[in-house]
């Protein structure tokens, strides 16, 4: 491991990543196995407390690098620093460490949540496997936790099918934050949920954000939920970063022909429909975000 010279506001860096999947080409199983470069050079910097939102289509490697930054899948090549740390090829209680860092919010809250399990086993599942012990016990714990999300916490003993879909994205998120990270990567965390639903969570997530200094890696395909909640974005295109910065700025003035094409298959906003609509999510921000949708 080598600690680099580096802004003490980067939390976590990607540098060159590169990841590639041996595919069969046309033909099925028996067609010709080719190399697919799914990420292809990717640099990238999150910084403590903002959100960073990785925007492309489909297919051009935002799940991907995801899943490298969070050490869910190996790179090819490049590497992955956290706080200056080189973790690309942890292992052990040095991965455990770095995975109470760094968390992964998936789309589909059922699939990814047990249906056999009730939410306090869900929610300490990550500590327990890790071999750490649950602070104040696993009941108050997982309480505290559903408070925080917004639930109900005397529903801890329910089970996933039990909850809407908002509700069991919540508990995704309280089982990300079980561990104590600094880093959140939500892989289109609120893409599933109805747009009441997916307004009420983004809020969450925004106050979260602000009272405790979460970084979010943040991927979503809507760019309105993007402008919603990213500071800076990251613009893919066939496994590359095309154009990468501040949000509000890359959105005025995109500067790569890419960009341009991804902003037009929106519909423009007028700035000062966005400026309402900006005070309105703020307003709502308070009042929706008790919701238990
Ligand atoms: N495990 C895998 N094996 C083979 N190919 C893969 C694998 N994972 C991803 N790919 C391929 O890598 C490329 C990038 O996929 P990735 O899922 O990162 O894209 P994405 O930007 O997240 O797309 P989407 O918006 O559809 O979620 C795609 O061509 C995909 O088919
Ligand atoms: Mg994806």
């Amino acid at each position: 491991m080598t600690t680099t010279a580096r802004d003490p506001a980067v939390l976590l860096t990607a540098r060159g990543l590169v990841r590639e999947f041996t595919v069969r080409g046309q033909g099925g199983a028996l067609g010709r196995r080719r190399v697919l470069r799914a990420v292809d050079g990717v640099d990238v910097e999150l910084r403590a407390g903002e959100t960073l939102a990785l925007v492309g289509e489909s297919g051009s490697g935002k799940s991907t690098t995801a899943r490298l930054v969070a050490r869910l899948l190996d790179a090819t090549a490049g590497r992955v620093e956290f706080q200056g740390e080189d973790v690309t090829r942890l292992s052990g209680a040095a991965l455990h460490r770095f995975r109470s860092e760094v968390q992964v919010v998936f789309q589909d809250p059922f699939s990814s949540l047990n249906p056999r399990h009730t939410v306090e086993r869900i929610v300490t599942a990550p500590l327990r496997y890790q071999g750490r012990q649950v602070p104040g016990g696993a009941r108050s714990f997982t309480r505290t936790l559903m408070e925080r999300v917004g639930l109900d916490p005397n529903h801890s003993g329910r089970y996933p099918a039990q909850f809407s879909g908002g509700q069991a994205q919540r508990i995704g998120i309280a089982r990300a934050l079980a561990v104590g990270p600094r880093v959140v990567v939500c892989d289109e965390a609120v893409s599933a949920l109805d747009v009441s639903v997916q307004a009420q969570v983004i809020a969450l997530l925004r106050r979260l954000q602000r009272e405790e200094g979460y970084s979010y890696l943040f991927i979503a395909h809507d760019l309105a939920v993007v402008r919603q909640m990213a500071h800076r974005v990251a613009v893919m295109h066939e496994g590359r970063v095309v154009e990468a910065g501040d949000c509000a700025s890359l959105f005025a003035a995109p500067r790569h022909e890419y960009t341009r094409t991804l902003l037009a298959a929106v519909p423009r906003i007028r700035p000062e429909w966005e400026a309402a609509r900006r005070a309105r999510a703020r307003e709502r921000e308070t009042a929706e975000e008790g919701g238990t949708a």
